[in-house]
C-alpha cells in the first residue's frame, strides 16, 4: 500500500496527512507534535482555520527537521484579490513559523471581493453573514481565479511554495484553470469518503495527473455511522484494525490521499496504519460507497445563494 504519491512535477507526499480543520486552539499544537513523534509527515492547514499559530508550535515541538516534513496550506477566498496573496502567504508563513510551504492550495473557487486598507490582509471581520451563518451577505463575488493563480505561480518562482494546487474545484473549475496555467495544479483536494466518493471527478483528475486529496475521509465529527458500519467493522477486524483504517485504506487504494482529522493522541498514531485490503474487499467497500446518495460534511451550496453556484458544472 502506497506511503507516499508522486505529484506532476516530481515532488513526493506522504500518502496520509493530518487534518487540522476544526482543531481547536488549545488541542491542535499537542496533536500536531504527537503526530510527528508518532512518525506523521504530513500536515494539513489553512489560513481559514483560525489556528496555524497553534499548529507552527506543534511543528516546532514534533522536533524534525523541516526537509523532512510536508507542510500544505490554503489561500482563503478573502485573499484572492492579487494586491493580498503575497500578504496572506506571509500571514500563513509567519503564523506556521516555517520559511516555505510544500503545497498551496486556492481554498475554493470563489473571490470574496471586500474593500480593506491598502496593505491590510482582509479579516473575517470584513464579511457579514446572515444570523444562521449559512450565507454571505453584501460581499461582490468573483470565480475568475485566474489572476489569483498567476500570483500563486509566481510564489512558486521566488520559493516560498514549492508546489501549488486547489481545493473543492469540480471538473469544469479545474479544468478553465488547467487551460491558462503556466504551472499546472498538482493536486485539488474536495470531500472524499464513502459518503461522497466522487468517482467522476476523481477519475478526471487522475486523467490529467492532479493529485486527487480527500477531507473528512471519516465522515467529520458526525461520521460514526461510517467508522462503525457493520461492513466496514467486519474488514477492520479481520486485520486486527478499526473502521477508520479500513476507510482510510480504500481511499489510498483508490490513488487518494486521505486526510483525517483527530485531536485525540490515540486517534492520531491509529490514522497512520494502513491494511492491505483484498481485491475482494476494496469491491465490499465499493459496493457500500455507490449504494446511497452523496453527502457531503462540508456543503456550501447556501452560502452564495442565490448568485453563485459553487458546484455548477457548467458557465
Ligand atoms: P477527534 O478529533 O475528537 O479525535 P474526518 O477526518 O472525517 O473529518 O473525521 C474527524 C472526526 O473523526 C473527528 O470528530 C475525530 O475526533 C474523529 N476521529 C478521528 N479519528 C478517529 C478514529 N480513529 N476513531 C474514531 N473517531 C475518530
Amino acid at each position: 500500500i502506497a506511503t507516499h504519491f508522486t505529484l506532476s512535477d516530481g515532488r513526493k507526499i506522504p500518502s496520509i496527512g493530518l487534518g487540522t480543520w476544526q482543531s481547536p486552539k488549545g488541542q491542535v499544537a499537542k496533536a500536531v507534535e504527537h503526530y510527528i513523534k508518532a512518525g506523521g509527515r504530513h500536515i494539513d492547514c489553512a489560513w481559514a482555520y483560525g489556528n496555524e499559530a497553534e499548529v507552527g508550535e506543534g511543528i516546532a515541538k514534533g522536533g524534525v527537521p523541516r526537509e523532512e516534513l510536508w507542510i500544505t496550506s490554503k489561500l482563503f477566498e478573502l485573499h484572492h484579490h492579487p494586491e493580498h496573496v503575497p500578504l496572506a502567504i506571509a500571514d500563513t508563513l509567519k503564523n506556521l513559523g516555517i520559511a516555505y510551504l510544500d503545497l498551496y492550495l486556492l481554498h475554493w473557487n470563489i473571490n470574496w471581493q471586500v474593500d480593506a486598507p491598502e496593505g491590510v490582509l482582509p479579516q473575517f471581520e470584513h464579511v457579514k453573514l446572515s444570523a444562521d451563518g449559512k450565507r454571505l451577505l453584501d460581499v461582490p463575488l468573483c470565480d475568475d481565479v485566474l489572476p489569483t493563480w498567476r500570483e500563486m505561480e509566481k510564489l512558486v518562482d521566488q520559493g516560498l511554495v514549492k508546489s501549488i494546487g486547489v481545493s473543492n474545484l469540480n471538473i469544469h473549475r479545474t479544468r478553465k484553470l488547467l487551460k491558462d496555467a503556466r504551472i499546472k495544479p498538482v493536486a485539488n483536494q474536495v470531500e472524499l469518503s464513502i459518503q461522497c466518493p466522487q468517482y467522476e471527478l476523481v477519475e478526471w483528475l487522475q486523467k490529467h495527473d492532479i493529485q486527487p486529496q480527500g477531507y473528512s475521509p471519516l465522515g467529520g465529527t458526525d461520521g460514526e455511522a461510517l467508522r462503525n458500519n457493520p461492513t466496514v467493522l467486519k474488514i477492520a477486524e479481520k486485520y486486527n484494525a478499526q473502521g477508520s483504517n479500513v476507510l482510510i485504506s480504500w481511499l489510498i487504494k483508490r490513488g487518494i490521499q486521505p486526510l483525517p482529522k483527530s485531536v485525540t493522541p490515540a486517534r492520531i498514531e491509529q490514522n497512520l496504519i494502513t491494511v492491505d485490503l483484498t481485491d475482494a474487499e476494496f469491491q465490499e467497500i465499493e459496493a457500500l460507497a455507490k449504494s446511497h446518495p452523496p453527502n457531503r460534511v462540508c456543503d456550501q451550496s447556501t452560502l452564495y445563494e442565490p448568485f453563485y453556484d459553487i458546484y455548477q458544472e457548467n458557465d
